[in-house]
């Protein structure tokens, strides 16, 4: 049984819907085994700049500049005000990562159903179609969006997923660009020889999108979590009460009952969290942490955009592509370790995996997969965490844990939710150490100038840990798709929040930025937050290609 909060959500939309398609290729080759590194001829591919292969290849750490107080944010709607200092960023880094999040979209709220981007009438057409083509050849596609009355859109902003695929076994990634103007353009590379079809969807229309980027800075809670507390009664009874706690970001909190409360401030984070105070019990007495439940903003107009369209998304290159199952990734040489030489791969090392539950199923996957390596009993949850895995012959320690709230989980103790740049500080580091976070699942539902300010924490964190040891292998594993498209955890939100990550690492060499967006967007299994078990054993094993380097 999956007991974490993804499970229990409400979902009110259909299947995803792929909006047209089929566009048979056929490809010739005369290469007859492609996918191998000079054949195919990586360095033609774009290459995200932050991406090493390998490790740490000469560490040359930039100072980050203490930041400056200036500008304030104007957050329509919110009733915060929030400035690049409680961001902990400079100005010059927020409009960096303003043009980044840059999504172009309608210049006004709209309120006619009938011209939002229809997914049935859109269409896509492959520029210049030929009869056949050869590996390593580009398609370029052009897709043309339309609103429920045929009419041509104007604007951009429509959330595209596009990939070329051939039966199930082979799958490639498309970025899709946006034109500004109703018109969206992809190419998509031909890796392998035989049959492919190129498949597009409208996974949010722009109008949905807009609705998304309001409510995500707005102080309206779309998430909420209990705070357990427990503590001695009169006449020698255990006391035990349930209240809403919240996220306080900015001058005000996002409890619904107005009365405040207990509050809790994490010391060198700053994150302020606070629980409606308990009636028999003091503020002191807070031991537990567990999801709650989703509240909706959508007013009525907003609902039916969300039914009616779908969205999409773009990102930067093909990193790699999927054939019969293994991810052959044209950033790094992904190799193929076999479970033993996974062992070996891993000997002498200290795994730090930390961040949610994605990172949980590497631990998982190793732990069921390496020999001789066995979970130790820590009498914590199974699921919840923390978890640790050990061997004794090769000397490998494993350990999982879960980051600080707000987070989506059954109940935990709050003395074992830690924030990660607190975990990364205590880390002493060096090369037998490797530290790998995932921050973005449960952030989805919060303000996004929150998570800068998370990140920036974590990057001084890790900024820290690269100065003392160098030698320690720090990868930072994206956020996957989940293939949902509602107000909580649209993949539009989660697409963002990679973009913020890769743009505040950017600068800070050493840094492995392990891209699993597309192994997860990709394939022909579907979207799920938790991705499947061939999904999850191609991120390890790219995980290790970086680790124990050909
Ligand atoms: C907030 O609203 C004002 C006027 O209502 C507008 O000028 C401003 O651009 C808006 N800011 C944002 C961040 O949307
Ligand atoms: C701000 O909130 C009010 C009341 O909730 C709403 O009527 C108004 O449309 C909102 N404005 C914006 C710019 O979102
Ligand atoms: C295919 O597209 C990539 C990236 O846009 C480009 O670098 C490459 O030269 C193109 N290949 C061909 C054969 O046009
Ligand atoms: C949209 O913009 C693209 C790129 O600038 C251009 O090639 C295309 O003709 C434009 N389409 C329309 C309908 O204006
Ligand atoms: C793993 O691969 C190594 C090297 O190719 C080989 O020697 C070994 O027999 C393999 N082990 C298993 C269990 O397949």
């Amino acid at each position: 049984m999956i007991i974490f909060g993804y499970t229990t959500e409400l979902m009110f939309f259909s299947l995803n819907r792929w909006i047209f398609f089929f566009f048979f290729l056929s490809v010739h080759s005369t290469l007859n085994i492609y996918w191998k590194k000079n054949e195919f001829g990586v360095t033609d591919i774009p290459v995200l700049s932050q991406v090493l292969c390998g490790l740490n290849g000469g560490i040359q750490m930039r100072p980050f500049l203490p930041p400056r107080p200036k500008s304030v944010i104007q957050m329509n709607n919110s009733s915060f005000a929030i400035s690049t200092l409680d961001m902990g960023i400079s100005d010059e880094e927020w409009e960096r990562l303003q043009k980044a999040l840059d999504w172009p979209g309608p210049d006004q709220q709209i309120t006619q159903l009938d011209l939002s981007t229809s997914p049935v009438h859109s269409t896509f057409s492959i520029v210049e179609l030929k009869k056949s083509y050869k590996v390593g050849d580009n398609i370029s596609v052009i897709i043309t969006a339309r609103d429920h009355n045929k009419n041509l859109k104007t604007y951009g902003g429509d959330f595209f997923k596009a990939k070329l695929f051939n039966s199930k076994l082979k799958v490639v990634y498309g970025e899709v660009v946006d034109h500004r103007n109703g018109t969206y353009s992809v190419v998509l590379l031909l890796p392998w020889e035989g049959q492919a079809q190129v498949f597009v969807r409208l996974e949010h229309s722009s109008e949905v999108v807009q609705i998304l980027k309001k409510y995500r800075e707005s102080s309206f809670p779309r998430s909420h979590y209990n705070g357990h507390f427990e503590g001695p009664g009169s006449k020698n009874t255990q006391v035990s009460e349930v209240v809403e706690c919240n996220l306080k970001w900015g001058a005000k909190g996002s409890l619904r009952k107005g009365k405040c409360c207990c509050e809790y401030k994490d010391i060198k984070t700053g994150t302020e969290w606070q629980c409606e105070r308990p009636k028999k019990l003091s503020c002191d007495k807070l031991v537990g942490h567990s999801m709650g439940g989703f509240e909706s903003p959508l007013n009525h107009v907003e609902n039916h955009l969300f039914s009616k369209c779908r969205s999409g998304l773009t990102t930067p290159v093909p990193a790699g592509f999927y054939f019969k199952d293994v991810w052959k990734s044209f950033v790094c040489n992904t190799q193929q370790l076999n479970f033993s030489q996974m062992g070996n791969c891993l000997k002498n090392k200290i795994v730090y995996l930390l961040g949610d539950s994605t990172t949980r199923q590497w631990f998982e996957y190793l732990e069921k997969n390496v020999p001789g390596l066995k979970r130790m009993d820590l009498h914590t949850p199974r699921t919840g965490g923390p978890l640790m895995a050990v061997e004794m012959k090769n000397n490998i320690i494993i350990h999982w844990r879960p980051h600080g709230v707000p987070l989506r989980f059954s109940k935990l103790l709050i003395t074992n939710l830690h924030y990660i740049n607190d975990d990364i500080d205590e880390i002493a580091g060096d090369s037998h150490a490797v530290v790998v976070f995932t921050f973005a699942a449960h952030r989805v539902f919060h303000p996004l100038t929150f998570y800068v300010h998370e990140v920036a924490k974590i990057r001084q964190s890790v900024v820290a840990l690269l100065s003392r040891a160098p030698q320690t292998t720090v990868i930072i594993k994206s956020g996957n798709t989940a293939g949902r498209k509602n107000i909580f955890q649209s993949d539009w939100y989660m697409m963002q929040l990679n973009t913020v990550m890769r743009e505040m690492f950017r600068d800070v060499n050493g840094v492995i930025y392990l891209d699993v967006w597309q192994m997860t967007s990709c394939h022909y299994l579907s979207e799920n937050i938790h991705p499947g078990p061939v999904i999850v054993a191609n991120e390890v094993k790219t995980f290790l290609s970086y680790v124990c380097p050909a």
